[in-house]
């Protein structure tokens, strides 16, 4: 249901769906210690409405930040769902509390007109980017892929939400596999609410009023949080029956994170939602099984026993790890 929200917005581009103040107070609250005298960009934001923005202006002094850029893309209405219908944007900086009241008051905020319509790839925007430490947003789905090359490109640190089928793209999977890149806590049960007028199929049961429903949410960051070093415990341990082998790749294949087995030296396929359990010293990424083609890291099909399955993220414990030369060779698809 609600993947079918997503796959509706993706196909429509419909890009407007806003992040809850919780969701957002739920993630940064793992990374105080990084902002101390950072300057924070959110440049997806409407910083009217936004509450990026207004997580950081109103925790400014608490994390201890130098200071908040916030640009909005094309809309200067104070709707929330931005109808794009004006061509010029504005760009917000706020450099902390000057009166004493520890409230970002309007008058501390300074406002200021950009020359185009706040894309986020405009080279005004980018002058933006190039001032900042860490960008924080949730970016707009359908350009995942450009938003992260951009950060990348500009060595920036980053804290941003985006949908974990993303973890396959081939511009992003070899930034996961090389840990430059990697899922932060996350949504409660995978899914998050998001304030939004589109259409809400949740089943009734998940039906927020005047919110969107997407399951799959995830953050993605480059900054390093506990999470990322805290052991998977495994308990089950490896027999040819539960573990069959692919059809066209020399791995077995696992169905659920909770039963990698824990004596299994080899190469493992295991779901998407692995990723959300990685530890680097437990786990090396060897691949992916999605097309068998869509980059070098793209190893095999993921088909067992003729039956095509769902992407597979291919791994080997740190301790058995093989080169990636040495792996075995795919059979022919
Ligand atoms: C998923 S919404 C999230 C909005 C806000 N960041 C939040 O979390 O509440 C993505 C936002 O990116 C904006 N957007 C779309 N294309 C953009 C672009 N090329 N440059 C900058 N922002 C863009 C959309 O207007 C939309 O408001």
């Amino acid at each position: 249901m609600a993947n079918k929200n997503l796959n509706q917005a993706k196909s429509a581009k419909k890009d407007e769906f806003y992040t809850q103040l919780v969701d957002i107070e739920n993630e940064l609250r793992h990374y105080r210690e990084h902002f101390r005298g950072k300057t924070v960009l959110c440049n997806c934001d409407d910083p009217r409405v936004s509450n990026f923005f207004h997580y950081f202006s109103y925790n400014f002094e608490q994390l201890g930040l130098k200071k908040l850029i916030t640009t909005c893309y094309k809309n200067q209405e104070r709707d929330l769902f931005s109808q794009h219908d004006s061509e010029r944007a504005i760009w917000l900086e706020y450099t902390g509390d000057h009166n004493g009241n520890r409230i970002p008051d309007p008058n501390e905020i300074g406002i200021n007109y950009l020359q185009g319509d706040g894309d986020f790839r405009s080279a005004e925007c980018i002058e933006l980017l190039k001032q900042a430490d860490i960008v924080v947003t949730n970016p707009p789905f359908s350009l995942f892929r450009e938003y992260v090359a951009q950060l990348i490109r500009y060595n920036k640190k980053f804290i941003i939400i985006g949908h974990q089928n993303a973890i396959k793209y081939k511009e992003i999977f070899p930034l996961i596999m090389n840990n430059k890149m990697w899922l932060g806590y996350g949504f409660k049960g995978g899914a998050g609410h998001f304030i939004s007028n589109y259409e809400d199929i949740a089943t009734a049961s998940d039906h927020r009023k005047g919110m969107i429903r997407v399951s799959g949410v995830n953050w993605f960051t480059n900054i390093e949080i506990a999470k990322r070093h805290e052991e998977l415990v495994l308990y089950k341990t490896y027999n040819a029956e539960e573990y069959p082998r692919y059809d066209t790749f020399d791995a077995i294949n696992v169905e659920k994170t909770a039963d990698i087995p824990m004596d299994y030296d080899g190469v493992m396929g295991v779901p998407i939602t692995f990723m959300d359990k990685y530890n680097p010293s437990q786990f090396a990424i060897v691949g992916v099984m999605n097309h068998g083609c869509d980059s070098e890291y793209d190893l095999a099909k993921p088909l067992l026993r003729g039956k095509e399955l769902y992407t597979r993220i291919l791994i080997q414990r740190r301790q058995y790890q093989i080169k990636r030369e040495t792996l075995p060779i795919a059979a022919e698809q």
